[in-house]
């Protein structure tokens, strides 16, 4: 990475993503969810944030990234947005939120702007190419997203990867210029052989980024979960590399915690709040007298119990 082309604390731009190009630098794309991630992010020298619609999976526990909604969404993505100063941020446009009409499209994405975000994606070639015009048209940034796209899951037929074969590339690249012609900024291929990746790249003029699409594209993409190792759930895709153990960071600490609880080694003393030995002295002896009054009404018992057995 040159310093010169990542200056540490100007905003990422798509002059910025463009220059990066040119220079052959893959700029740096991982996904965040919340504000702490895109600080760290941000520090590191990341140079693009995707607020992905994994969302559903990574941070709320769904099986697949069908069911999270605009109102969700718009939540990781402000907390994104506030916390990433330099890099480039992008909204991922939610399952129905842009397929239903130009009018929903534009509005949706419109909202991942208010909050934030620098540009939106959305999944699909040629058949959502209308309401990448629309929005584009609406002055928003526009990234499209090929190859296996997970809201299409059950037309793809589960997680897969695409353009194996060259009728399968070609069908890739007439997507990917339908979406250029739209407007599109640039597009991400998932999933997606890395010679495949190479002709798409070759065949447009826009920018291409990759997740699982191999080394010749404009940029490599992964969800942080995956880099950190701290996704709960089954899916281990071939492209992800670890660079972390979060899952058992985060793991023995909790059991940490719980055994000092447990074992009343928490909170020490330096965890509590000091005072004047004097007020201590007298908290300590306003307790004793309360203890000796409340004391009172079992002593008055033992003695009604004591001359109740006598009596008898
Ligand atoms: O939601 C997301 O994180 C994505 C990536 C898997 C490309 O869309």
């Amino acid at each position: 990475m040159s310093a010169a082309a990542r200056p540490a604390n100007r905003k990422v731009t798509l002059t910025t993503l463009h220059a990066l190009r040119e220079r052959g630098e893959a700029a740096v794309f991982l996904t965040a969810y919340d504000y702490p991630t895109a600080v760290f992010a941000d520090r590191a020298g990341v140079d693009m944030l995707l607020v992905g619609d994994s969302a559903a999976m990574t941070m709320l526990g769904h099986a697949n990234t069908l069911s999270i909604t605009m109102p969700e969404m718009l939540v990781f993505a402000g907390a994104v947005a506030r916390g990433a100063k330099r890099p480039f941020v992008i909204g991922d446009m939610p399952f129905l939120s842009y397929q239903v009409s130009d009018e929903l499209a534009v509005q949706n994405a419109g909202a991942f702007v208010a909050a934030g975000c620098d540009a939106i994606k959305c999944e699909g070639g040629a058949r959502v190419a209308r309401r990448v015009q629309a929005m584009t048209d609406a002055g928003i940034a526009v990234m499209g997203h090929l190859g296996l796209t997970p809201q299409s899951l059950g037309q793809q037929g589960g997680y897969r990867v695409q353009g194996k074969t060259l009728n399968a590339v070609d069908q890739l690249i007439d997507d990917a210029q339908a979406l250029q012609e739209a407007g599109a900024f640039g597009v991400l291929l998932e999933a997606v052989p890395a010679e495949a990746a190479a002709y798409i790249r070759e065949s447009v003029d826009f920018l291409v980024y990759g997740i699982g699409a191999g080394p010749h594209v404009d940029g490599q993409l992964v969800i942080s979960h995956d880099l950190l190792g701290n996704f709960v759930g089954d899916i281990q895709p071939r492209f992800v590399s670890r660079y972390a153990n979060v899952d058992d960071v985060v793991e023995s600490a909790f059991r940490a915690y719980a055994g000092d609880v447990r074992e009343r080694r928490f909170p020490a003393p330096q965890h509590c709040y000091p005072i004047d030995p004097s007020h201590e002295a007298q908290i300590r002896d306003a307790r004793r007298s309360r203890r000796r009054t409340s004391a009172l009404p079992e002593i008055a018992l033992d003695q009604l119990t004591q001359l109740a057995a006598g009596a008898r």
